[in-house]
């Protein structure tokens, strides 16, 4: 494969992944500066990852969406990782997880596999289900909301901490409820989440406990079935029924792939408008619509910052970059959503007025399966803060999450303005 084959090389000579342009580490404090220095490095260059393991980054749009287009060529299954198979990455590199999943779900394979496990989910996580939810994410907003009000009432400064208080929340019930879990389980659900989540705690024995409490869960879905998406995997005809495994599988990527990216999101659209007011006037007008703020928020500020990993089946040439078989490509959707190739000279500006499309969601056969949901949690979270705090502010500097991954801080503390919207009563939790 040659993409883009016109495009000039550096000044050292050939790139080699051996020598990185640049290293990415955990402590950065602008993942967008480090989005910059790969981007101006060229479309498709060696970058080092934190533990010191080498990757080719994808700064272009373009040329993403070819790998992306390429599962032949640019593989998604670990199998594929010369240094893997090398014994070049420590067993207990940090990033393991998400760079090579073990076991076979729909995230780490390709077809015919990909299909077989992709097809029962896609039919019944279908975007008439989604718009269904709309008004159990309206009623989980406006008590997240309420309560947020309560406690920000309860301090001295009116402030509060919106990822706490709504971001992380509101995604982990509506899975939950998408997934039929019941109520009596959400709360111990949420103490899996708050582990799995949790960059600075081993998720192992979560993820096991998790496991577990999906397998219980299938069991009692199929004593008695609701109306709910893991009640409808299950009763889907033979020819696309899944074994246990493979469900609980599939129930565990909606949970792992749909909950962080969703709370990042809502953190970045907020941190986003309140600092482009002009930009923010013009969706309280109602003269753009919220669903725009959502859209240009995916482009410019991306929850999934950097997106691990496709590995080079056969020898390749990418834009420029010699690849081996073998090696491994990272997508920098961070350095992608400012992309001038694509967007133009203007693309590092904020522009809702001006929604040019992305790719934050992926492109090709492993495109996002909750893109919909996402979207439809996103409008429905911004349109009601901001309807009931147009003046909201931030109150304080959020501390980035120390990951090179995603895109994300660890909360984001609001001040509610105007402070007379003290509620009568205080809500019970939701
Ligand atoms: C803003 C929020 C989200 C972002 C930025 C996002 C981003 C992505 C990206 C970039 C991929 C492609 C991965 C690849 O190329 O291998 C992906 C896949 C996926 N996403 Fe999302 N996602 C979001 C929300 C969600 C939600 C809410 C769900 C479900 C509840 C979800 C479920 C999935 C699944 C199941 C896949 C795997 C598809 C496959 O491998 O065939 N995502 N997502």
């Amino acid at each position: 494969m040659d993409v883009n084959p016109g495009t000039p090389r550096t000044d050292d000579g050939p790139l080699r992944l051996a020598r990185p342009v640049h290293r990415l580490s955990p402590d950065s404090a602008d993942l967008h500066h480090d989005a910059v220095i790969m981007r101006e490095a060229g479309p498709v260059v060696p970058v080092e990852l934190p533990g010191g393991v080498p990757v080719w980054a994808v700064t272009r749009d373009a040329v993403a969406r070819q790998v992306l287009r390429a599962p032949d060529v640019f593989s998604s299954d670990r199998r594929h990782w010369r240094a893997l198979h090398g014994g070049e990455i420590p067993a207990d590199w940090p990033l393991l997880g998400l760079a090579a999943p073990q076991g076979r779900s729909l995230v780490n394979v390709d077809n015919p596999d990909h299909s077989y496990l992709r097809g029962p989910l896609a039919t019944v996580f279908t975007e008439k289900r989604v718009r269904g939810l709309q008004p159990l994410i309206e009623d989980v907003t406006d008590r997240l909301l309420d309560r947020m009000a309560a406690a920000a009432h309860a301090t001295a400064d009116n402030t509060v901490d919106f990822r706490q208080q709504v971001a992380w929340p509101l995604p982990m019930t509506v899975i939950s409820h998408l997934l039929g879990v019941p109520e009596c389980d959400h709360s111990m659900l949420r103490e899996h989440f708050d582990v799995l989540f949790d960059d600075t705690q081993d998720p192992k024995s979560a993820m096991a406990d998790l496991i577990a409490y999906l397998h219980r869960h299938l069991q009692r879905m199929r004593r008695a079935p609701g109306t709910d998406l893991t009640s409808d995997l299950l009763r889907l005809s033979d020819g696309k029924r899944l074994t246990d495994d493979e469900l609980v599988a599939a129930l565990q990527v909606l949970i792992v792939a749909g909950h962080e990216t969703t709370v990042h999101l809502l953190v970045n659209a907020v941190r986003t408008l309140t600092t482009h007011r002009d930009q923010l006037d013009l969706l309280l007008s109602g003269d753009v619509a919220w669903s725009r703020a959502v859209e240009e928020v995916l482009r410019w500020d991306p929850p999934t910052a950097n997106f691990l990993l496709r590995f080079a089946t056969r020898p390749a040439t990418l834009a420029g970059a010699d690849l081996q078989a073998g090696d491994p490509v990272m997508i920098s959707y961070i350095a992608m959503g400012r992309d001038p190739e694509r967007y133009g000279p203007a693309a590092g500006e904020f522009d809702v007025r001006n929604v040019r499309g992305h790719t934050s969601f992926g492109h090709g056969a492993h495109v996002c399966l909750g893109a919909p949901l996402a979207r439809l949690e996103g409008r429905i979270v911004l349109e009601r803060l901001f309807g009931r705090w147009p003046a909201l502010t931030v109150a304080s500097a959020p501390d980035r999450f120390p990951t090179v991954l995603m895109n994300s801080y660890s909360g984001l503390t609001v001040r509610l303005a105007p402070a007379d919207d003290r509620p009568c009563d205080i809500p019970a939790g939701v």
